[in-house]
């Protein structure tokens, strides 16, 4: 399984030298929590501090929009360097023209779902959709426990993806650690996303190296 180390519980006064940290680790891509304060109680960051992020690394970035209408910046996401912008069932923007317009700015589509929503919400917009993102905690925070009741949500999704015949990775996002990691790729996950977990440990590389041998 792929490894997408979140940035939120990291050291924002150092964060160049938090993301060579993760670069050293062996990490696949960037995990980037963008937070609005309405669709999540909680703020983090957005473009301006992205397009800094984009000037000191050459990971894939994944930008997890939290926000009640991510479609107006999508724009200023894809000139900050976003590489895939990843937008919640949830949401506000109307869905479908979102999609297509990530897609018409060169970038990678995802959609995300909350704990309460189910797998078939997805579903309609698989053949739009680059990756599918299953929460596993409550969306707004780092550092909360995994939901293993979302692991038939991640099967359902993988069969869904599997009998249409589509080329979609599918994520899991919170509460990720060696241990959490191996339910989430038994049900079918092929990309993990690990915060606190990641950059609370010892040897971010082995943690790294123990996800990349989960399958
Ligand atoms: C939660 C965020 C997650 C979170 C993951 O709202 O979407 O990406 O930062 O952090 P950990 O791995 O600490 O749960
Ligand atoms: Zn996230």
């Amino acid at each position: 399984m792929k490894v997408a180390p979140s940035i939120l519980t990291c050291d924002f006064a150092h964060l160049a030298g938090e993301i060579k940290r993760i670069e050293a680790s062996g990490a696949d891509m960037l995990h980037l929590d963008v937070m609005d304060g309405v669709f999540v109680p909680n703020l983090s960051f957005g473009p301006p501090v992205i397009e800094r992020i984009r000037r000191v690394t050459g990971l894939f970035l994944d930008v997890h929009l939290m926000m009640a209408y991510p479609d107006r910046l999508l724009e200023a996401f894809a000139s900050a360097g976003a590489d895939s912008l990843n937008l919640h069932v949830e949401c506000d923007s109307p869905l479908g023209p979102a999609l297509e317009k990530i897609r018409s700015l060169g970038l990678k589509s995802a959609l995300t779902l909350k704990p309460g929503t189910p797998a078939e919400a997805v579903f309609p917009y698989l053949d739009q959709l680059d990756m599918v993102l299953v929460m596993t905690v409550e969306p707004g925070f780092g550092g909360q426990k995994f939901m293993a009741e979302m692991m038939p949500k991640v099967t359902a999704i993988r069969e869904e993806i599997h009998r249409r015949n589509l080329a979609v990775s599918l994520q899991v996002d919170g509460g990720v650690n060696r241990q959490t990691a191996v339910q989430a790729a038994k049900a079918g996950a092929d990309i993990a996303v690990a915060g606190s977990a990641l950059l609370g440990d010892p040897d971010p590389r082995s943690f790294v190296e123990a996800l990349h041998a989960l399958s």
